[in-house]
């Protein structure tokens, strides 16, 4: 809350909104640390890695904000009536938020109500767990000779179906990069199987980036069973297409590399 005393005057009211990256700490930008050092207010939701708010001063009001499924703490209206109210209060407002503020963020609302305010705006992207989480995980969204392009696509819609983008995705040769699946993973492979056959492969990974991040590789055919065996939950990404399977080649040419290093490391004792 703020208090009468918090309130400085001479502070021009601002939003910048800071991508905080997937969850790693490390994983967020330089600007974006620099925009935190300069907040007087930070709001911060459920998917940023709260270790991230060290580096704001220490007069900083801090506020969570987050939302999920099912569980909210703020609506959208009330987050941009804070944002509002906190920028004339205190002048330099952070909203942090998970991953890129853009992709699935609804920063672009957050940003189109503070201007509608007469807000000053400044955008600060983040790296997306959409192409991080992958990529940590060895997969590749496109390669040379697999594939020419990925789609990254919310399963669910506002009203709480089907995304119908999915069933235009399963009939493409795409990547196809599901965020908020996990929930309509029965009708999500239902459709590739439909479309991309019971072999095509596909990852689960959950908690990308963090050190409790788990995966599930498997087929159209096994996924649900193995994702239902290891427990996987949220937040969670969903990756199909044939570059899942780099991720099992990646591990196999890391334990061949360690093997030649090991022989070579021998080599050289036996020289000696
Ligand atoms: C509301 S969207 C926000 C996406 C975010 N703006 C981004 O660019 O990463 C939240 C969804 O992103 C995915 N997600 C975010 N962080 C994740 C992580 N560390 N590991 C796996 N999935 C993640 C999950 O599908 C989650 O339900």
């Amino acid at each position: 809350m703020c208090t009468k005393s918090m309130l400085d005057r001479t502070k021009q009211p601002k939003l910048t909104l800071v991508g905080a990256g997937p969850g790693d700490e490390e994983l967020i930008t330089l600007k974006g640390v620099k925009a935190l050092q300069q907040a007087n207010v930070v709001l911060y939701d459920a998917l940023v890695n709260r270790a991230l708010l060290k580096h704001a001063p220490e007069h900083c009001v801090k506020v969570y904000v987050g939302k999920r499924a099912g569980k909210h703490s703020f609506t959208q209206t009330e987050i941009n009536q804070l944002i509002v109210e906190y920028a004339f209060l205190l002048g330099d407002v952070v909203r942090l938020k998970g991953g890129d503020p853009f992709v699935f963020g609804r920063g672009a609302e957050e940003i189109e109500h503070a201007q509608s305010h007469g807000i000053a705006t400044q955008v600060v992207p983040g790296i997306s767990s959409a192409i991080a989480v992958p990529a940590l995980q060895n997969i590749p969204l496109t390669k040379r000779g697999i594939t020419r392009s990925f789609w990254v696509i919310t399963a669910t819609t506002c009203c709480g179906g089907l995304s119908q983008d999915l069933l235009l995705a399963a009939q493409s040769k795409a990547t196809i990069v599901v965020l908020m699946g996990m929930r309509k993973l029965q009708q999500i492979t239902q459709l590739f199987r439909k479309y991309r056959g019971n072999g095509e492969a596909i990852a689960i990974i959950q908690n990308g980036t963090r050190h409790n991040e788990q995966i599930a590789t498997g087929t159209i055919a096994n996924i649900e069973s193995l994702a239902k065996k290891q427990a996987m939950g949220t937040p969670a990404i969903i990756v199909i297409g044939q570059v899942v399977k780099e991720n099992l080649a990646g591990v196999q040419k890391e334990i061949m590399t360690r093997q030649l290093f090991n022989a070579n490391v021998h080599k050289i004792k036996t020289i000696h």
